[in-house]
């Protein structure tokens, strides 16, 4: 952790500020910093009146009698109530008028220049519908409250379909990533012990056919708990014949065609504590954790913070950009808006296709009144220029959100001018998969922003900034983010593995979460968050773990070793730098690159892809043998090695120089 204190320290000067405009402020459920600090303080003080009043309006079977029971590091939220998740994001919208409220919007990637994309629009009454019969499908299928089932799909709205259909019967769901590879697939799947595989023929990306089958074909052979495989036609035979296995596969259509209709119209009621989820992330090891989510902390936590950081108003069109395969996609496409009975906008495809117009076409067909996207892709936006968030009506945007990285100042205020017309507020907000909702941001019509800070804890959240041991830092002085008591939606466990969840997140300091972030507050209480102290990078708002990358690079024959590192990035704000040491034998020529490339990208997925292979005839080390991590990322942020390239880099004499300081 000695690595961590330079980025800490590295003070970034803004002094702008942005207060909540009035008349979003007059309309907001929480309208001035005093209301902010007044509710804090009582979910702090009084959480058992907050957390009731808050989230009376979900549906639970039974109510709690008990709103924590903390055994650090174990909590257990909400004992005693029982409930399913899926009643409260679908059957309670059906008594009112959300009955026909539009749920889903779905846009597909193919673009036609006159006619606009092709796109479906479900009500709350037809997803509910949707979602009992695909609940009945996996029942069918032999799917029981508790069993694992991984999702590999893209953004169709079968895949929130499918999310709710395992909530609603108690399964356990694991999204997996669209763009991950079939080894990292198959990794996920044994180390859930999934039980069935939902997924797609096919999905478009930029205009090409990404096949998802094929890929769960290649990592199904290797998982031996994986019964059965449903896969939904999103492209169709025309486009992309597929083989399906007659024992182990069925379409999606099939599967529903040939349930047993008394499954899944009945939700199955669970305990407060009963896992809802499991969402694998990069740590600092090779291997990726399991993050667990339960039922009800989860969906009060996702609920909550859902309407109060977005101010949800009943017309609301609210776009989160995420893939449902990260957490954001979880809390902010799937739980938090349905649960609140929000009108969701989901888009199949990349940002650029066909043009760098893309997104604001859809936001001006739609409507979108809120959107929530993440830096690098911001920093894009900047790069491709303002004409085109000119060329759409961008007028019914009231509220824009970031996530995912620190936002720079300059990017905030492009956002704040060019997407939201300088009439939005825009909330960063700060929180992790583990987190599993916001924990840091401004409420939009309470607080002021400050472009590049983060802002104020969120309800029920009470962080800390300490040094190593413990003790609190003063104002503005760097440290490591901590949170001092449990929140509703944190994560209870490492799936499999509760030793590593302890020593992770409770292991630094006693009985305290550790994010495993830098951070500093300032003198008004806002949180400003550097990034990550450990060796996990942040490459265009995609966790990725240096030792995991590490891992993939030594698998290919001809490597010996390999240390990944982050450099700085104008766009993914890290980009992704492997130093590589060859077996005796092996040229270091820009073949050789590329296969070192190709196989992260094949083993982890496209979106992990290396941006810089260097070759170093032996990677730099302390006399005790650990490799100088430290030194590696300044010479990744140095100067690009000049002249050719192939030939191999003398790191060995840099680290001998260090050594000796
Ligand atoms: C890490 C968590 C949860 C959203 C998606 C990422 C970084 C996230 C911010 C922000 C500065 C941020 C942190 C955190 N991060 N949001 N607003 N400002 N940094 O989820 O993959 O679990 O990554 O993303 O470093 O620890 P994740």
């Amino acid at each position: 952790m000695t690595d961590a204190h330079d980025p800490i320290l590295s003070r970034l000067q803004e002094d702008r500020r942005f207060a909540p405009p009035e008349a979003f402020r007059k309309a907001a459920r929480v309208g001035s910093r005093e209301e902010y600090e007044r509710l804090y303080r009582e979910s702090l003080e009084s959480p058992e009146t907050f957390w009731a009043r808050e989230t009376a309006e979900l549906s639970f079977r039974t109510r709690w009698s008990k709103t924590l029971d903390w055994k650090a590091p174990h909590a257990r939220w909400f004992e005693g109530a029982t409930l399913n998740v899926s009643e409260s994001c679908l059957d309670r919208h059906l008594e009112g008028d959300a009955r026909t409220k539009a749920a889903l919007i779905w846009e597909a990637e193919p673009e036609d220049p006159q006619r606009g994309a092709p796109t479906r629009t479900m009500t709350y009454f037809e997803l509910h519908r949707e979602v009992v019969r695909f609940a009945g499908a996996l029942a069918t299928l032999g799917v029981k409250a508790g069993d694992r089932v991984i999702i590999y799909m893209g953004m169709v709205p079968e895949v929130a379909v499918a999310m709710l259909a395992c909530a609603r019967l108690g399964a356990v769901h694991s999204v997996v990533f669209g763009g991950f590879a079939a080894e990292a697939l198959r990794d996920r799947a044994n180390d859930c012990g999934a039980k069935v595989i939902v997924t797609q023929d096919g999905a478009y990306r930029r205009g090409q056919v990404v096949k998802m089958k094929a890929t769960v074909d290649a990592a199904v052979a290797h998982c031996p708990t994986v019964e059965r495989v449903v896969v939904y036609r999103r492209l169709g035979e025309a486009i992309l014949p597929i083989e399906l296995d007659p024992k182990r596969d069925i379409s999606w259509e099939r599967a529903i065609a040939e349930r047993d209709p008394a499954l899944g119209r009945e939700a199955t009621a669970v305990g407060a504590e009963h896992p809802l989820f499991i969402l694998y992330t990069s740590g600092s090891t090779g291997k990726p954790k399991g993050v667990l989510h339960t039922s009800a902390g989860y969906l009060a936590g996702a609920h909550v913070s859902t309407k109060y950081v977005f101010d949800l108003r009943p017309g609301d069109v609210f776009w989160c950009t995420a893939d449902v395969g990260w957490v954001t996609g979880h809390s902010y496409v799937v739980y938090g808006p349905l649960s609140n009975g929000a009108t969701v906008l989901l888009y199949e495809g990349a940002p650029n296709a066909p043009d760098a117009g893309r997104l604001w076409r859809v936001a001006e067909r739609h409507g979108v009144t809120v959107f929530y996207t993440a830096p690098t892709a911001i920093r894009a936006f900047m790069r491709w220029g303002e004409d085109w968030p000119k060329k759409s009506d961008l007028s019914a945007l009231r509220l824009l959100g970031s996530v995912g990285e620190p936002i720079n100042p300059e990017a905030w205020v492009w956002y704040h001018t060019h997407v939201g017309g300088g009439r939005c507020p825009v909330v960063d907000t700060w929180w992790q998969t583990e987190t599993g909702s916001i924990m840091l941001t401004t409420l939009p019509g309470a607080v002021e922003s400050k472009p590049g800070a983060t802002g104020l804890p969120f309800f029920g959240v009470e962080p800390a900034i300490v040094k190593t041991g413990g003790a609190e830092c003063g104002p503005n002085e760097g440290g490591f983010l901590v949170v001092k008591r449990p929140w509703p939606s944190m994560l209870r466990t490492v799936w499999g593995d509760d030793e590593r969840f302890r020593r992770q997140y409770f292991g630094e300091i006693e009985g305290v979460y550790f994010t495993g972030d830098g951070a500093r507050r300032d003198e008004d209480g806002y949180f400003w968050v550097v990034g990550r102290i450990d060796d996990v990078l942040n490459v265009a708002g995609h966790r990725v773990g240096t030792a995991e990358i590490e891992s993939a690079v030594v698998a290919h024959p001809a490597v010996a070793e390999a240390a990944a590192v982050g450099r700085p990035d104008d766009l993914k704000g890290q980009a992704l730098v492997v130093f590589v040491t060859l077996k005796l034998g092996y040229a270091a020529d820009e073949a050789m690159r590329e296969a070192v490339k190709e196989q992260v990208a094949r083993d982890i997925g496209k979106f992990a892809r290396p941006d810089d292979v260097r070759f170093t005839d032996a990677l730099p080390k302390t006399r005790s043998g650990k490799i100088m991590r430290r030194l590696l990322k300044e010479v990744a942020a140095g100067k690009a090695p000049t002249g050719d390239t192939s030939t191999l880099e003398d790191l060995t004499v840099l680290a001998k120089l260090r050594d000796e300081e």
